[in-house]
């Protein structure tokens, strides 16, 4: 069985990129990216899908009210029958309707070692707390903010000399690592869920 994959995003798409290549090279089997949409009408990621050959869509949340926008993105996730929803640098709470019709199939990376620094701008809140170790983390999505059960967990150590974006863009690397990683464990059938924790097999 194929995995049908959506992305929403809301800007630059490397994780989107990174998601797109390990399909291509085969390090994702049995999946396929089958849209992505945006919040954003200028959103590098919408090009970067439509240079994949993948559908690309724009939904103007001036055009919603809140319940009405999330009703317009599972319209499109409807649409393409979608199975996993991949959250990629989409920077919007998504609702609880899409949550609850999507629940343990919706996934996100954030760019700290969850729980710390939930939110915005998670790399300059952990480099300015002075943190040794910083990293990322892909998780399932709940209804709290960056709550959802940790799926992968990869730790980047904070160097002498760092700049909030040096370690920015070492954090990001790796992002790109576990974020296939997550997704290959999905649609290989390898991840259950067990109350908080995220069992995974190999
Ligand atoms: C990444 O740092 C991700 O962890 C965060 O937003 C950023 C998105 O980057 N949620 P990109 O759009 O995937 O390049």
């Amino acid at each position: 069985m194929t995995v049908k994959i959506a992305v929403l995003v809301s800007g630059r798409g490397s994780n989107l990129q990174a998601i797109m290549d390990s399909i291509q090279k085969g390090y994702i089997k049995n999946a396929t990216v089958n849209v992505v949409i945006s919040n954003k009408a200028n959103a590098y990621a919408l090009e970067r899908a439509r240079n994949h050959g993948i559908d690309a869509v724009f939904l103007d949340p001036g055009e919603y009210d809140r319940d009405e926008y999330d009703r317009a993105i599972l319209n499109v996730l409807s649409q393409y029958d979608i199975d996993l929803l991949l959250l990629a640098g989409y920077f919007r709470l998504l609702g609880n309707e899409i949550i609850i019709a999507y629940r343990n199939r919706i996934m996100n990376i954030h760019p700290s070692l969850l729980p710390a620094f939930k939110g915005l701008h998670a790399q300059k809140q952990a480099f300015e707390y002075g943190v040794k170790v910083a990293g990322c983390t892909v998780h399932f999505v709940d209804e709290g903010l960056d709550s959802g059960p940790i799926i992968i967990q990869k730790c980047v150590p904070v160097l002498t000399g760092d700049t909030e974006e040096t370690l920015t863009a070492r954090i990001l690397e790796q992002e790109h690592v576990i974020y296939p990683e997550a997704v290959r464990l999905f649609t290989e059938g390898k991840l259950k869920i067990e109350g908080r924790n995220v069992v995974t097999g190999n």
